[in-house]
């Protein structure tokens, strides 16, 4: 059996694991031979696929990125490209492919199996966390641990033994508190909240701007009043780059479009502090994490994440059940159809945004 693996949109730390495991398994398991498609879906249409193997991917478990590389290529966009895939496949007599990917191209993924015949199964990562069918992707767990330094405070029931340097939540806080400052954090979460949420919430933030509520900016000024008068001169504010100001306070700024015409989000902070600063009367600065949340070694909960999922994935095309992907729930790693994983995003549910909330007051 021959099987092609790519990884597809924001990359993230964990996919060389999954990678490696997909490999490993199905030379050793399976006696497949495996080949990758470089730069996601783009490598596909270009029908370029390379040999994988012991060698190509070995010392890549701990290492950050991904050795395939990645771009946000849309086939099902691409002209003729659902029948390029299929003719690609078929020319190289690969009998299905190991897509790696979040929301964008699990879609793609979705869309090519259900409606076009490919044979796929898909690998959920995404820093965001906002994918259907899963309760991780590859990538989060290190992003948050990055923006929250409390990997040994934030387990989320899963441990991780890794400990990286103290995050960017934790950091904020002392030099807030020298200062009497606000601190303002910018995290990613395009269309969900998940790292701002948790990160805010492992970290003692004083306010969590996520998109699933959309914030008045009089409230968080009344807010951070009331906390500095009442003896605490200083606050943390996370909020992820996709919040939006609620309707009839303030306008948010067009943002510049991407190559894929997506909203080149990042920066969102960069427009409030400076308002929160005019309106509070205290000194706010801003940080904006960005890319560094995706950069990186992946923590240990990562790599066991994607060698769990990378193996599941494999066994799944051995026995060609296809267009499916392998979610995680609790500690086991189990298929949910590709059409539910990828039918809505999964967004925080008000009772952990709740819980993040009971500190606010
Ligand atoms: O992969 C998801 C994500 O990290 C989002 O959180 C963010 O908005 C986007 O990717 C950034 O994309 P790019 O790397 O293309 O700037």
């Amino acid at each position: 059996m021959q099987i092609g693996v790519l990884t597809g949109g924001g990359d993230c730390p964990g996919l060389n694991a999954a990678i490696r495991a997909i490999v490993r398994r199905g030379i050793n398991e399976h006696n497949m031979r495996m080949f990758s498609f470089q730069n996601g879906w783009q490598g596909v249409l270009e029908g370029v696929p390379e040999p994988l193997t012991f060698e190509t991917t070995r010392g890549i478990l701990a290492r950050g990125g991904t050795i395939l590389g990645t771009s946000r290529t849309d086939p099902i966009r691409a002209a003729g490209g659902p029948d390029r895939v299929r003719e690609v496949l078929d020319i190289h007599e690969i009998d299905g492919l190991i897509v790696i990917g979040g929301e964008g191209t699990l879609s793609a993924a979705t869309e090519l199996s259900v409606n076009h015949g490919v044979p796929i199964i898909g690998i959920p990562k995404t820093i965001d966390n906002d994918l259907g069918g899963t309760e991780f992707t590859i990538g989060f767990s290190t992003a948050l641990d990055i923006a929250t330094g409390a990997v040994d405070r934030f387990t989320i029931g899963f441990s991780t033994a890794l400990d990286i340097a103290t995050g960017a939540v934790d950091r904020l806080h002392t030099t807030a508190e020298s200062h009497n400052r606000v601190m303002m954090l910018e995290v990613m979460g395009r269309h969900a909240g998940w790292i701002a949420t948790y990160a805010g919430m492992a970290g003692g933030a004083d306010a969590i701007l996520v998109p699933e509520r959309p914030f008045d900016i009089n409230r968080i000024v009344r807010h951070l009043r009331r906390r500095h008068g009442s003896g605490r001169p200083f606050s943390i504010v996370v909020v992820a780059e996709g919040a939006v100001p609620a309707e009839g306070t303030v306008e948010l700024p067009e943002y510049a479009k991407d190559e894929y015409g997506r909203p080149r989000l990042g920066g969102l902070a960069s427009w409030l502090g400076p308002m929160i600063e005019e309106r509070t009367g205290f000194a706010t600065r801003v940080t904006i994490l960005g890319h560094v949340q995706r950069g990186g070694a992946p923590n240990a909960f990562d790599r066991v994440l994607g060698t769990s999922m990378g193996v599941a994935s494999i066994d799944l095309a051995a026995k060609r059940e296809w267009g499916v992907m392998v979610g995680s729930n609790g500690t086991r790693v189990s298929p949910v159809p590709l059409q539910e994983a990828t039918r809505e995003l999964k967004l925080v549910p008000p009772e952990i945004y709740g819980v993040a909330e009971t500190f606010f007051g």
